[in-house]
């Protein structure tokens, strides 16, 4: 247990699975930042917090500095408004700012703040989108805040040489995410359909096999990989 994980949205889907895989190995300590928890392992501490609210970072407690590795992963996010821009509430459009973008650099803030002066290897890994990388009809807010958090991850990598920064396109993962996708119809989402034959055709990526490569990332990192890459690049 000489490793320590912080990773937000541990409740549900890849970030549920990368806590847990990460406890199997017996390497990490995880601390999960997520409004509700599940897990129970004695290696694991969840810490309740909404990503939602602005302040929400406030709270952490600091992070001790024995451990030989720190990792930071913003995996938290949300995909809703589904909708034309000229029709979504300024209410909603404040929430996937705050949650997918906000919070993501408030604490990779926070993160390099505590671990700054501490001798170790540091990561720092934003779960981003290929929605971030190419428009999606009716998806302007996730993607606008996806591009934003690869632009984050490359300005950190600038300004913090010591730090192993990643903005990682995950691919079509089968969570609770991608129902919330297929749930649509096409009037409300006009792509609707590629979503539904990629889970017809059993395209979906298991949750646990993206978060095996993504601990094998974080545990063999290479300078000759770019910050902004997909799961296909692991
Ligand atoms: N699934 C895909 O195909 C796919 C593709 C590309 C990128 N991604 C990205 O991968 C990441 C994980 O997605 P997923 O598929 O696992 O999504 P998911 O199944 O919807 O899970 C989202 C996670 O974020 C947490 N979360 C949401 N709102 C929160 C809040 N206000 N405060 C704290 N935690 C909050 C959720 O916890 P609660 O239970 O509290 O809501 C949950 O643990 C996201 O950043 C997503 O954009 C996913």
């Amino acid at each position: 247990m000489n490793h320590l994980a912080v990773i937000t949205g541990t409740h549900r889907g890849l970030g549920h699975a990368l806590a847990k895989h990460m406890l199997s190995t017996g390497r990490y300590m995880v601390w999960g930042i997520s409004r509700y928890n599940e897990i129970e392992h004695p290696n694991f501490h969840f810490h309740q917090t909404d990503l939602s609210s602005s302040d929400a970072v406030d709270s952490l407690p600091d992070i001790p500095t024995h451990f030989h590795s720190y990792t930071l992963i913003h995996n938290a996010g949300i995909l809703q408004p589904i909708a034309p821009a000229h029709r979504i509430q300024p209410t909603e459009l404040q929430r996937i700012y705050q949650i997918n973008i906000l919070s993501a650099h408030l604490l990779s803030a926070w993160f390099i703040r505590q671990t700054l002066p501490v001798t170790a290897s540091k990561h720092i890994l934003h779960i981003s989108s290929g929605a971030g990388r190419y428009p999606v009809t009716h998806w302007s807010a996730y993607c606008a805040t996806k591009a934003a958090l690869d632009m984050l991850s490359q300005c950190l990598a600038l300004e913090y040489p010591q730090y192993r920064v990643y903005a990682l396109a995950p691919g079509m993962v089968d969570t609770d995410m991608q129902s919330f996708i297929r749930s649509h119809t096409p009037d409300t989402f006009p792509e609707v359909q590629r979503f539904k034959s990629a889970k017809e055709l059993n395209q979906l990526l298991d949750p646990l096999m993206v978060s095996n490569k993504i601990i094998h990332l974080i545990e063999n990192s290479t300078t000759s990989l770019p910050v902004k890459i997909s799961i296909k690049d692991l």
